[in-house]
């Protein structure tokens, strides 16, 4: 018999109530997904069509009006980072740990090794506005991972990445995956990026939001943009998104 998922979604539907009486807002409609054990799962869809909204009720920051969900445990990396600017970057990743009752010292202890792995060895002490974009995702990153979760959600998190950096941190996020065993749903408006990273690719109808298209990517990672399945694969969801190719 096939494992359960981990995350199971049967005509899931969200509408937000329209602001001051004005019209419902519907986010999603009757979406339905399933997410096995170990996968890295893309979401790609236009702005407004629900992403955020679908990582969070994975979470279960929201709950769906109508359908049934189950999900493991989940972690949210936030769209926005969320690093307090008062505190080093080893108590900012630390702080999932601490939210959990680990006292700071141990915490820190439980951190440090993840901080070479990650680059940023030397900058345990370094303030958020210390850091540079790409570090700071990387705290982000850390924290979320170190809530122990065996779902990770990640809101588009090099979206504010300029090209270079973003494309170093695919590479970077390509290598951490390939070690850690954890399920990853990863939203992002960049087609190539999901290509890139996914196991899968699902591709998102404008608001309210539901899968058009679920797209398998061939290859092992660390993958490149001209490898002939990602080629391949972009223009297929592009094609999804209703994007001519
Ligand atoms: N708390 C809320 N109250 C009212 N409307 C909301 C709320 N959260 C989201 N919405 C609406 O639901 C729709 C989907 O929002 P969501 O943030 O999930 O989209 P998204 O795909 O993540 O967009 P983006 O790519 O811009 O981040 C939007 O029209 C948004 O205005
Ligand atoms: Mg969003």
């Amino acid at each position: 018999m096939a494992p359960l998922p981990l995350i199971a979604f049967d005509g899931v539907s969200r509408t937000f109530a329209g602001r001051r009486g004005g019209e419902p807002v519907p986010a999603l409609r009757d979406l339905s997904l399933r997410v096995a054990e170990g996968e890295t799962v893309a979401v790609v869809g236009p702005s407004g069509c629900g992403k955020t909204t679908l990582l969070e009720l994975i979470c279960g920051l929201q709950r769906p009006d109508s359908g049934a969900l189950r999900s493991a445990p989940a972690a949210l990396m936030p769209q926005r980072d969320l690093l307090l600017p008062w505190l080093p970057a080893v108590d900012n990743a630390a702080l999932a740990l601490r939210v959990r009752g680990v006292a700071r010292d141990a915490a820190r202890r439980e951190v440090a090794p993840w901080f070479e792995r990650f680059g940023l060895s030397g900058f345990e002490t370094a303030r958020p506005h210390e850091l540079s974009g790409g570090m700071r995702q990387r705290v982000s990153f850390l924290r979320t991972l170190l809530a122990g979760k065996p779902v990770l959600s990640l809101d588009e998190p090099f979206a504010a990445l300029d090209a270079i950096t973003r494309a170093e941190m695919q590479a970077w996020l390509a290598r951490i995956l390939a070690e850690a065993t954890r399920t990853v749903v990863l939203v992002t408006h960049d087609v190539e990026e999901a290509v890139l990273l996914g196991d899968r690719v699902l591709v998102m109808s404008p608001r309210p939001g539901r899968i058009v298209a679920d797209l398998t990517v061939q290859g092992d990672r660390p993958r490149h943009r001209n490898d002939a399945a990602v080629v391949e694969l972009r223009a297929r969801a592009l094609e999804a998104l209703g994007v001519a190719a």
